[in-house]
């Protein structure tokens, strides 16, 4: 059995649906889900698959209690999905190439600071493009910067607002994240 942890800090509607895409799979399992917001809804989430939590402050994943809760779990993966903080290297680099990210936008287009959810689909909607899409990518020391897995856009000509974006987009993550996170760890 393969195991992942998810890490997230708000919604966890990503989170959710990875959680019941393997819910019933004797190849993957979901072993827990961390999250810097204790009143974040992906907690909720998490309960309602029985799967367990851990809830953090910043100084925790700036020091060896996050690392540590981990390495008790041995995850094959640990995938953020929505996760708003800088994930730190010293974590990256007791798993390497072991941790993924979910970004709602075709990088390197929309990355950076500053650029997560609804600030990214503004920005999109703003500029008038055609289509954005999703990317998942390897995280390392900079902010949306790591290797490229995977990437899908969609068209966003009939979209008239950021809400209507964001809505594509999720559908977007729930069909495509699954399927990679269970290709990676098939590798
Ligand atoms: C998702 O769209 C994810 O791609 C994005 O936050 C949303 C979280 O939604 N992540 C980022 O912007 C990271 N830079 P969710 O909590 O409902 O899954």
């Amino acid at each position: 059995m393969k195991k992942i942890v998810l890490f997230a800090s708000g919604n966890g509607s990503n989170a959710e649906n990875i959680m019941a895409y393997f819910d019933t799979s004797n190849a993957v399992s979901v072993v827990g889900v961390f999250s810097n917001n204790s009143e974040a809804k992906v907690i909720e989430r998490a309960k309602k698959f029985k799967v367990s939590t851990f809830i953090f402050n910043k100084l925790a994943l700036s020091d060896d209690t996050v690392l540590n809760q981990l390495k008790q779990l041995q995850p094959d993966l640990i995938v953020l999905a929505g996760f708003l903080l800088k994930f730190p290297m010293h974590i990256i680099n007791e798993f390497p190439n072991k941790v993924i990210n979910i970004h709602p936008a075709l990088l390197p287009n929309y990355g950076g600071k500053g650029m997560y959810g609804m600030h990214i689909h503004n920005a999109v909607l703003e500029n008038n493009e055609p289509e954005t899409g999703i990317t998942i990518h390897y995280v390392n020391e900079k902010y949306d910067e790591g290797k490229i897995i995977f990437q899908k856009s969609v068209s966003i000509i009939d979209c008239k607002s950021a809400d209507e974006i964001a809505e594509k987009i999720h559908d977007l993550e729930f069909e495509c994240f699954p399927k990679v996170i269970f290709d990676l760890l098939s590798e």
